[in-house]
């Protein structure tokens, strides 16, 4: 059975360990090697997503096998490790609210966990007052963002 919640601190190293591995795995379709190392820099998770309580994880069998979230937050893109963060606060009446970092474990692909949390973050974004969403993807995620509309 699967099931889904707010990440917390706790689950930073498996988190990591679940992108890492997605990034190698499920890139490869789209992009060539020097790219996806490349991305490495650019993508995984940005840890204030759990201090603000506005990224999910979906679980099975007590393994962490999808995630991703939401942001009131002016970062568009990006994990830790970019320099260019910007925290500031998005005017939810004037801003779209950013969807981010959204990562399916390989064997896990195509059974909606991507839709399940894109739906989750479109939730709590329009909870807030958002009505827009923007987001930056890589190639890999075009085909779910498509998908959703
Ligand atoms: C992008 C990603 C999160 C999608 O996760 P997912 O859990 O497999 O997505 P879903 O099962 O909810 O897919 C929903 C729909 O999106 C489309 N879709 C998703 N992945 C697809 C793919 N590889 N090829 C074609 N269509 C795809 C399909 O229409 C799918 O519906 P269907 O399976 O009923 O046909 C996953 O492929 C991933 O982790 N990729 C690597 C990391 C990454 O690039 N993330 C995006 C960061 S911007």
């Amino acid at each position: 059975m699967q099931t889904h919640r707010l990440a917390t601190l706790d689950d930073v190293s498996t988190l990591q360990a679940l992108m890492s591995f997605t990034i190698d795995r499920l890139q490869c379709p789209f992009l060539d090697e020097l790219t996806i190392r490349a991305s490495r820099g650019i993508m995984g998770l940005g840890t204030w997503l759990i201090s603000d309580a506005t990224y999910f994880v979906v679980e099975q069998r007590g393994h962490l096998v999808g995630c991703g979230g939401w942001s009131r937050r002016a970062t568009l893109f990006g994990g830790d490790r970019i320099g260019s963060r910007d925290d500031s606060l998005l005017d939810p009446l004037r801003d779209p609210a950013r969807f981010r970092a959204m990562y399916t474990h390989p064997d896990f692909v195509r059974h909606g966990i991507g839709r399940l949390i894109l739906r989750l973050s479109e939730a709590a974004a329009m909870a807030e007052g958002f009505a827009h969403g923007e987001l930056a993807a890589t190639l890999a995620g075009v085909p779910l963002y498509r998908a959703c509309g």
